[in-house]
């Protein structure tokens, strides 16, 4: 059977949801790879919840927020763009590729773009295969001795 990458999608509620939201209702065609949980804002997403997220079988995680200056949180939309960087240069000292990991602005009229998105991460992760995550001590020692 051929390998179908899994990608969580972790969308703030009230833009990049809004999209996905309008998406499904204008029945654009979404790839069902994505399966999205929604978040206030996405500056409520943490470090942990996508190592989470990784550690529980998703080969891919895409956390959407709105465009800069539509934060209803004023800037937690800014504090993932610089967050998120970051955390995917440490995911690569785990192995995981720095293209597992996405940060889109997506606002509520943009259901044809988070179609888009969606088909090219999909596309992506396909080319890239499943994520195999180890995190056995030995595996983490050894990493940590190669940096
Ligand atoms: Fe959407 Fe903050 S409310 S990113």
């Amino acid at each position: 059977m051929a390998y179908e990458p899994r990608i969580l999608g972790i969308f703030c509620n009230w833009c990049s949801y809004s999209g996905a939201d309008y998406a499904g209702t204008a029945r654009m065609k979404i790839a069902p790879n994505l399966r999205i949980v929604r978040v206030m804002c996405s500056g409520r997403v943490e470090p942990a919840h996508i190592l989470e997220a990784f550690k529980t079988g998703a080969d891919g995680v895409l956390v959407a927020g709105c465009h800069p200056g539509d934060c209803h949180y004023i800037s937690g939309n800014h504090r993932t763009a610089r967050r998120l960087p970051l955390l995917a240069v440490m995911l690569q000292q785990l192995g995981i590729e720095k293209e597992r990991l996405r940060f889109e602005w997506i606002s509520a009229s943009e259901g044809k773009e988070l179609a888009q998105i969606a088909e090219q991460m999909t596309e992506t992760l396909r080319g890239l295969g499943p994520l195999e995550l180890d995190l056995s001590p030995e595996s983490v020692v050894e990493e940590v001795a190669h940096v």
